[in-house]
């Protein structure tokens, strides 16, 4: 071992940097690592905010029961009770690490997102709530003295039986593989949507950290359960950029390129229904149109007004023509965010010893089949503060209970029909078979695809290798788990099983045979 320390944190986006500066405050000898540089994470990114019942109109019994509403059964209570709960408090945390969010005569604005019941987002720079988060806590680790290496990823994780002891780890620019250990490893690599081809996420949301754990034996959980955002600009030739929810939030309406409002049709919250409903209204929309992209048209608004609240996504329109206060904006459905992950308790833990996982690579259950709109970074920083707390503290917590009621699987990997795989191939057929509508036979073909493509897939000591195999994984955790899933539930649609059913009120959870 080159070193050993008393955390090791995988990831640097809020989960990471959260987790590792409340480490570093119990006093703790910490080494962050992050495959790009310390900035580079889908927090950066996340345009929303985060949501909190703190207006004087709202309670925590409506943000509770909003998100229970909107993941369709499968929202783990307790869990969810000790998400909006905490909510104030953790708040707070960002205040004292330098998070600005926007206020109007010192109070702090609340913006509203769909299926809430209440204006309750609360936002920074306006519609870059994710990019003020990540500069105030990169500085601050960066102030701390916590150790960071960045451009380097785990590799393996180093198993002593069914307890992790460290993580093998390869520095992207040297080429050298090193091995650390470490009493706790909290994995917070953030989500897979690099598993499809048209995405909301940076090209960092590779998977890593579900791939990980996955192969050293730990529980991963939901993974069927991909959220498509339904807004995402749709420009030939241009990348796939978020168009926030907080638009129809302040009154944006959807229109499908024949001019017809559709989603009063669909939802009595009409563009305000759960994102899963609104995706798949407009995907219908663009196959009755025939088109690749409906239009989002926030044109009651004066442009003052727009380049206040939405700065980021005025400008980003502008780049390319689209004037927001005069146009309608081309937008599609993308892959946004992955609710499966590494299956873990309230406070962070997984099904093996020392491991911990936090954010959007961990699947804590408050999201049920259908995240709710802006509770993600919430969910990081409650969970985030409940691992710390139980890593440090001598008090005895319920431990990890492993999987009774649930169906239990493995994947097994066995034909080889000689397909070499490349990423390119992985997400295309992720999004053609995988995708806001799947069926038997979609799910079918991509789970062979997958097994096959998967036992081509190497680990071999560079991040392009190293990220199409945790993708191959990621993807095909995600096919088998829908193809099992013979219902229609939150996020998975299935075309031959359109309806829900009670019988599948239950996890689909992967265990790998180590
Ligand atoms: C958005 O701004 O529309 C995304 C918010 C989220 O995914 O929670």
């Amino acid at each position: 071992m080159q070193s050993t320390y008393d955390l090791l944190v995988v990831g640097s986006g809020i989960a990471g940097l959260y987790t590792a500066i409340r480490a570093k405050e119990k006093g703790a000898n910490v080494l962050l690592i992050t495959k790009g540089g310390i900035e580079e994470a889908t927090t950066k990114w996340a345009q929303g905010g985060i949501a909190a019942a703190v207006g004087a109109s709202d309670s925590i019994e409506s943000h509770l029961k909003d998100t229970v509403d909107a993941g369709a059964g499968l929202v783990d209570i307790d869990a969810a009770k000790i998400l909006v709960e905490g909510a104030p408090e953790r708040i707070d945390d960002l205040i004292r690490y330098g998070v600005r969010f926007d206020r109007s005569d010192g109070f702090i604005q609340l913006g509203r997102e769909a299926a809430h019941s209440a204006p309750r987002i609360l936002h920074a720079r306006g519609d870059q709530t994710g990019l003020e988060i990540e500069l105030s806590l990169s500085s601050l680790a960066q102030e701390s003295g916590i150790t960071i290496l960045e451009h380097t990823l785990v590799r393996e994780l180093q198993l002593n039986g069914q307890d992790v002891v460290g993580a093998e780890v390869l520095s992207t620019k040297s080429g050298n593989k090193t091995l650390y250990g470490a009493s706790k490893i909290v994995l917070a690599t953030g989500g897979a949507g690099q598993m499809y081809s048209v995405t909301t996420n940076p090209e960092v949301s590779t998977g890593d950290g579900v791939a990980l754990a996955y192969m050293a034996g730990a529980e991963i959980m939901d993974m069927e359960f991909t959220q498509f955002h339904p807004t995402a600009l749709c420009i030939k030739n241009a990348p796939t950029f978020l168009i926030s929810e907080a638009l129809r939030g302040e009154g944006a309406l959807l229109f499908n390129s024949n001019g017809k409002r559709y989603m009063p049709e669909y939802h009595s919250r009409a563009e305000l229904a759960p994102r899963d409903i609104v995706s798949r209204s407009t995907l219908m929309e663009m196959k009755d149109t025939a088109d690749d992209h409906v239009l989002l048209d926030v044109t009651s608004h004066n442009v003052e007004f727009l380049q206040a609240r939405f700065p980021n996504i005025y400008k980003t329109c502008m780049e390319y023509g689209i004037d927001i206060s005069k146009d309608r904006i081309p937008v599609a459905p993308a892959a946004h965010y992955t609710m499966g992950g590494i299956r873990t308790n309230t406070w962070g833990e997984t099904s093996l010893n020392n491991l911990f996982a936090v954010g959007e690579v961990a699947c804590t259950g408050v999201h049920g089949a259908n995240r709710l709109a802006s509770n993600s970074l919430l969910e990081t920083v409650i969970f985030a503060s409940r691992t710390i707390e139980h890593i440090f503290s001598d008090q005895n917590f319920e431990n990890f209970k492993n999987t009774v009621d649930d169906e239990l699987y493995s994947l097994d990997s066995n034909s080889r029909t000689g397909k070499i795989p490349n990423m390119e191939t992985v997400q295309e057929l992720m999004w053609d078979y995988v995708g806001l509508e799947r069926t038997g036979d979609s799910l079918d073909y991509a789970v062979k695809q997958l097994t096959d493509l998967r036992s081509y897939a190497e680990l071999r000591n560079d991040r392009k290798s190293i990220e199409l195999n945790a993708i191959l994984i990621c993807g095909s955790l995600a096919a088998h788990a829908a193809y099992y899933r013979r219902e229609s539930r939150g996020a998975h649609y299935r075309a031959d099983y359109p309806e829900i059913d009670e019988n599948w009120q239950k996890h689909i959870v992967f265990k790998h045979k180590i």
